[in-house]
């Protein structure tokens, strides 16, 4: 018995040092595998006396079961092992924020477009929506620009593209955000006070052009609105919007096919320096288009004409953060670079509420 005893000892010693999985399988093949040591001295048992072979063979029985036992313990302490060392180096600290608090900023565009709504807001505007593909009668059409408008060719339009024989009426990425005024009078009628901000696209790319850019569109309609409530209503804005009490705006008479009179307009301010001022100095600065509702987009929209009208007016909403806030190139507004956005964001906490003002 002495030599079965060497032999558990052996294997005994050997499963507890197996420090991985594989050894451990190694050892168990060895053990008491099919040529294992246990199997070879259990196939002695037949040369034995049938008095041998009964204290033989359960002695060989105790110490395969034995070494199988210690063979499962050793096989989940491993495990433990593996799995304590996995979820220390897998462990996460989920009330970490991911990244330091506070890090994130506004883009320029919304930030704009917040100030723009909270100052229309509290002359008594609310915000009206529209799609950005639009049919080519709501986006021309109805905004009195016939086919074969020049205008149409100017405004460097978008297409969808068509299956051949599409008998549906032809799309387009909206020019401006101008088509949003037809669909506002056709849903609310008039008296009419809205603005309506969003995306709108033209295929040119420069320093001052993108071919998707932001635009803010006005409408108010009433029985006697006229260009001096225009005027007013814009000089207004722009005393809020740049913080600037003195605040000059020139109207040139223009032409778009949708008002009638036109007017562009411009801000006065200065380069002096090299440094833009607004409100000051001798130069001036187009921002905005603007003028009397057309009666033919009038009717278009399902408002008469001899009871109705009122005036219209589209700003670029990049123009005028430029404008505001110093940033020199356009491009760099989607250009998604974090550094800009760093350099030109507001935190979080800046968003203008009427309560603070829209200027900090
Ligand atoms: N839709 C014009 C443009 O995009 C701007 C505009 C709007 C002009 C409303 C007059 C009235 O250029």
């Amino acid at each position: 018995m002495t030599d079965l005893d060497t032999l558990r000892q052996s294997w005994l010693t050997r499963i507890a040092d197996a420090s991985d999985e594989q050894t451990l399988e190694q050892v168990r093949v060895g053990a008491i595998g099919k040529k294992g040591e246990v199997a070879l001295k259990m196939r002695e048992l037949g040369k034995m006396t049938p008095e041998e072979r009964q204290t033989a063979g359960p002695a060989l029985n105790a110490l395969k079961n034995e070494i199988n036992s210690a063979l499962i313990a050793r096989k989940t302490a491993l495990a433990d092992v593996a799995l304590d060392e996995r979820l220390r180096t897998e462990w996460l600290d989920v009330s970490l924020s991911p990244r330091p608090r506070q890090q994130g900023t506004l883009h320029p565009v919304p930030q704009v477009m917040e100030e723009v709504t909270a100052i229309f807001a509290d002359l008594g505007y609310s915000v009206a929506e529209g799609p950005q593909i639009e049919t080519d009668w709501y986006n021309f059409d109805a905004l009195n620009i016939p086919s074969h408008h020049p205008a149409r060719a100017e405004m460097d339009t978008f297409y969808m593209a068509r299956a051949e024989g599409d008998q549906r009426p032809p799309h387009v990425l909206r020019t401006h955000t101008s088509p949003v005024q037809i669909r506002s009078m056709q849903d609310r009628g008039a008296p009419l006070r809205i603005i309506c901000p969003g995306r709108v696209y033209r295929a040119d790319y420069d320093q001052t052009h993108t071919p998707m850019f932001h635009q803010v569109e006005g409408l108010a309609l009433g029985r006697d609105i006229s260009m001096a409530n225009l005027k007013w209503t814009l000089e207004e804005f722009c005393r809020a919007f740049f913080d600037v009490e003195g605040v000059e705006l020139r109207f040139r008479a223009s032409h778009f096919p949708f008002t009638e009179p036109s007017a562009e307009v411009d801000i006065r301010c200065s380069w002096a320096g090299g440094q833009l001022k607004i409100g000051e100095g001798d130069d001036w600065l187009e921002i905005l288009g603007s003028g009397m509702v057309h009666p033919k987009v009038l009717e278009a929209g399902g408002i008469d004409p001899t009871e109705w009208q009122g005036f219209a007016f589209g700003m670029g909403i990049d123009r005028i953060a430029m404008l505001k806030y110093g940033i020199p190139d356009l491009r760099a507004f989607f250009d998604s670079d974090l550094r800009w956005l760093r350099h030109y964001g507001f935190g979080s906490l800046d968003v203008p509420t009427l309560a603070r003002g829209v200027n900090r």
